[in-house]
């Protein structure tokens, strides 16, 4: 019933972007199998230091954020949005397990076989962890949570998954967050700081073709699931990055002037030669801009947690 659900919205907004003036898809349909795991080698990358920089935080302020996040609640509930294979969380998950806390972990994601593998080996590697995986929307999950087992909240939306949305998209979110959030809920936020605009364009014009394939995919999975025709090498990944705006966009390029059929919604889609779906926004932040959505959305920052190089930050907010 669930991937029926997805389906059709996959559906509808597939038609929806294709069919707007500007072109676009919605990145959330990037992870199927073959995406989850081309985003697995993309997180692999030297170039994409995002995932290294996490890693860093995690492993060198384990006991501090827990010390923050836990503030000696002895239980609680740890829910992931958007968890993908939970690499950098296992090192919290694990160090916060080994403090012989009592807390339950409840990892979010559209992805069905991104939730399934993190709790086949979060069961593996973190012997006796309460785990309780969710496939779906978190936009539509988050609604739930004040049904689930002990009382305090801990939200973790890693990742930098927040620079996928645009600036009236995470305020629309980060107020429905607030919605659900009681007073003593706390909410654990990566942000991807700005930097030389070479180091971000290499993290996502990299030299292995990974991202490029991660994009061309979400073509294959409507060739796949809605029954179209697009043909892979007709398209080209590109990347943009604006370091005033600290926007870096992901888009297609159709190479030349086509038609393209999509036969479940029965309709032919037209492309002129060098016109752009656009696929992915990865927005980069300052501190000041940080303060500010924080302060715009009725959170307080209670301390943040940056790698050395301050390339990366995990900000922990709580309501104002
Ligand atoms: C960029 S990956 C990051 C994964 C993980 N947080 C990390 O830092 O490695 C984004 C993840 O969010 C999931 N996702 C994206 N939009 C979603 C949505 N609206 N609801 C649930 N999951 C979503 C994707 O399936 C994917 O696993």
């Amino acid at each position: 019933m669930e991937i029926l659900t997805l389906l059709t919205e996959f559906a509808k907004e597939t038609l929806e972007g294709l069919t707007a003036s500007q072109k676009y898809l919605s990145s959330k349909y990037f992870y199927d199998t073959n995406g989850s795991r081309i985003f697995q080698n993309i997180m692999q990358m030297p170039e994409y230091y995002l995932t290294n920089c996490e890693l860093e935080i995690f492993e060198t302020e384990k006991q501090r954020i827990f010390e923050a996040l836990t503030e000696n609640s002895t239980q609680y509930n740890l829910i992931e949005l958007g968890a993908g294979d939970g690499l950098k969380t296992k090192v919290l998950l694990s160090h916060f397990h080994d403090q012989n806390a009592f807390f339950e972990y409840t990892p979010i994601d559209i992805s069905e076989d991104a939730v399934k593998n993190l709790v086949l080996n979060l069961k593996q590697e973190v012997p006796g962890i309460k785990i309780n995986g969710k496939v779906g929307d978190y936009f539509r999950l988050i609604e739930e949570i004040n049904q689930y087992d002990h009382t305090k909240k801990i939200l973790l939306f890693l990742g930098s998954n927040i620079g996928n949305y645009n600036e009236n998209e995470t305020l629309s979110f980060l107020n429905k967050l607030k919605s659900v959030m009681h007073s003593g809920y706390l909410l654990f936020i990566g942000f991807d700081l700005k930097k030389d605009p070479e180091i971000i364009l290499k993290a996502y014009n990299d030299p292995h073709g990974h991202t490029s394939a991660f994009n061309l995919n979400l073509l294959q999975r409507i060739n796949n699931e809605l029954n179209a025709n697009f043909i892979l090498h007709k398209f080209r990944h590109q990347e943009v990055y604006n370091p005033q705006s600290g926007t870096a966009k992901s888009m297609l390029i159709s190479l030349e002037k086509q038609e393209v059929e999509i036969h479940d919604l029965n309709k032919t889609v037209s492309f002129e030669k060098g016109e752009s779906i656009f696929m992915e926004m990865s927005q980069k932040y300052d501190m000041k801009m940080i303060m500010d959505l924080a302060n715009k959305s009725g959170f307080k920052i209670v301390r943040n947690f940056y790698d050395k190089r301050q390339y990366f930050v995990n900000s922990l907010w709580k309501l104002k």
